[in-house]
């Protein structure tokens, strides 16, 4: 540390005071440069002044570290070479080192200039010397405590610097929950700079990507959040948060893509599932290219949204591009962009291409089997280089970029064909995740049923119970062809015609089930199905009472004994 005992003149000059008072003598303290940083008597006005003229046996001190005790100054060999020797009015000089940091950062010294002083000097010296060794101990670790002290306010000035460079807003509270410091994110959105306030933090039932949803009300405002709390000394957490709001309009940011929808919950309870979401997480981390592929509607596009969330790139963009749904003559564009003006029709502004805005994220290229062959040469040198060219430029442009591709088709097929290039093939296919079809995992059809109509309920504000036992064993033998997509459309459409007792029941079945499934099943299970409807559907028009039972019975022509033991049998009541 530099000079450090010009920052500590004021109780450097109280200590000049103190050893004055005890010891009765003159006393001024010089830091390493040779200012006077402390003086008594006759040397207290000629503080902060330099003493490279007057000051040789401190050099001396400065030099070897050690202490001196001259008592005849004008006859000591250390005197001799003193430029002031002939003008010196000094009786006998004490000089002390004050070290700091193992180096001599200043002397302190003593001076009696009358004869009675110095015999009290002499008399006295042995412990006047050890308090002078201790006094310049004080100073050292004044010294310390002041670098420790200005390295905390630092510590401090730079995290407030970190703390309000973070987007998220931060609280630091402490256990009786008083708000001891906000960032600048917090203060806008609690309008609010006034701390020591009662925050209440109230936890939510809800989660995001690892964060807890929280409601927090402060200065009589209250914000929705996502957020972590993190307890960071025994008297204070700190709760690190982000609108609920703002989360919500960047995921949108993020799926700027072709379907723009929010990024929903990856749900799965089948073992084939199961290894496959394992398979995902293991992936996810490393920017390897991914080649998702399936059937229609088994979940492509959530799957390969769902790596880049769990991806080190979460919060770069997803940005997806369909290649089967744009035109052929607009594919380059798309992906490449374009500079002003560069053909008839172009935006005049220019264009960015899909590759630079998903710079630093993922690309997701859905149906990629559908790109036409030179797009497909294109596709094949930019990752390869993982440079592009915009239209109308010669400018490389570096692009960091994940891909995830995706398709329906059955690309070696494609490949055999000369429909697909085979080297861009492997190039793509270097992590190969194939998705099984619903129909082979009849294990998740249950939940995504549960799962769909619960979705459903709520968007149409109806109570959702449950599924009949009936309907559920329809939906396993069902084949499914339009996957998780087309299960999700059935129950929508079901729950539109769901009565008031909330249970999805045969009769609300589309038409398209009941018939492939009678044209599959057994005679017996038909059977089953129409007992089932038409009872129900009786039950409907009649109602459920003991006397609307009895007309029901006689109208089917069975015994009221049958006709309750299906009603229990089949799960018809209402
Ligand atoms: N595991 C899953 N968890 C939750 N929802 C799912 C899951 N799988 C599919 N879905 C839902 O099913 C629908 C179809 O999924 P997605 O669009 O990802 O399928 P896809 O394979 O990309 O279909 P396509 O080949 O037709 O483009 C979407 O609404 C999606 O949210
Ligand atoms: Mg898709």
């Amino acid at each position: 540390m530099e000079n450090i005992l010009i920052n500590l003149r004021k109780d450097i000059q109280k200590f000049a005071e103190t050893i004055s008072q005890i010891i009765q003598m003159d006393v001024e303290i010089m830091d390493k440069n040779f200012i006077r940083v402390g003086g008594t008597g006759r040397l207290k006005n000629k503080v902060g002044q330099s003493m490279t003229e007057e000051s040789h046996i401190y050099k001396k001190v400065l030099e070897t570290g050690k202490e001196y005790v001259i008592l005849n100054p004008k006859e000591d060999i250390h005197c001799s070479r003193c430029p002031s020797i002939q003008n010196c009015k000094e009786k006998l000089e004490v000089s002390t080192p004050i070290f700091f940091n193992n180096e001599v950062a200043g002397v302190i010294g003593l001076i009696c200039f009358n004869n009675q002083q110095k015999l009290n000097f002499i008399d006295k010296q042995e412990k006047y010397l050890n308090f002078l060794k201790q006094i310049s101990g004080f100073i050292s670790s004044q010294a310390y405590l002041f670098l420790e002290n200005s390295y905390a306010e630092s510590k401090k000035e730079f995290l407030k610097v970190i703390l309000n460079k973070i987007e998220e807003g931060i609280l630091i509270y402490d256990n009786n929950h008083l708000l001891t410091h906000m960032n600048e994110v917090s203060i806008k959105l609690f309008n609010t700079k006034i701390l020591q306030e009662n925050l209440f933090i109230q936890p939510l039932n809800d989660n995001f990507l690892g964060k807890n949803a929280y409601s927090i009300i402060y200065n009589d405002k209250k914000l929705d959040v996502f957020g972590e709390i993190f307890t960071f000394s025994p008297f204070e957490k700190v709760l690190i948060f982000k609108e609920k709001k703002a989360i919500h309009n960047s995921i949108l940011h993020v799926t700027n893509s072709t379907t723009g929808t929010l990024v929903k919950d990856f749900i799965f309870y089948s073992d084939s599932m199961k290894k496959l979401f394992e398979r995902i997480n293991k992936i996810s981390k490393n920017p390897s290219t991914v080649l998702i592929t399936g059937e229609s509607g088994t979940g492509k596009e959530i799957i390969a949204r769902t790596i880049h969330m769990n991806s080190n790139r979460v919060n770069q963009p997803f940005i997806a591009i369909n290649c089967g749904a744009i035109p052929e003559a607009l594919l380059e564009s798309e992906f490449f962009g374009y500079v002003k003006g560069s053909f008839t029709g172009a935006d005049p502004r220019g264009k960015i291409g899909k590759f630079e805005l998903a710079n630093g994220g993922t690309l997701f290229l859905d149906e990629i089997g559908d790109m036409p062959l030179y797009m497909q040469i294109k596709l094949l040198r930019v990752l390869q280089e993982r440079k592009i060219i915009r239209i109308g430029s010669n400018q490389l442009i570096d692009v960091d970029v994940r891909i995830i591709a995706a398709t329906n088709q059955n690309l070696e097929h494609l490949v055999e064909m000369g429909e697909f290039r085979k080297d861009l093939y492997y190039r793509l296919n270097v992590v190969p995740i194939e998705v099984p079809p619903l129909r082979k995992r009849t294990g998740d059809i249950f939940i995504f049923a549960e799962h769909f109509a619960e979705k459903y309920a709520t968007l149409f504000k109806k109570n959702f119970a449950n599924i009949s036992s009936e309907v559920l064993s329809i939906f396993e033998k069902y084949n499914w062809p339009g996957n998780v997509r087309e299960l999700e459309n059935t129950i929508e459409y079901m729950i539109n015609l769901m009565g008031d007792n909330g249970i999805l029941s045969y009769n609300h079945l589309p038409q398209k089930l009941l018939t492939t499934n009678s044209a599959k099943i057994p005679q017996e299970r038909t059977l089953k199905s129409m007992e089932i409807e038409m009872i129900s559907n009786l039950l409907i028009k009649y109602g459920d009472s003991t006397e609307s039972k009895k007309q029901i019975a006689k109208i089917l022509g069975i015994g009221i004994a049958t006709l309750y033991r299906k009603i229990e049998q089949y799960n018809l009541k209402h």
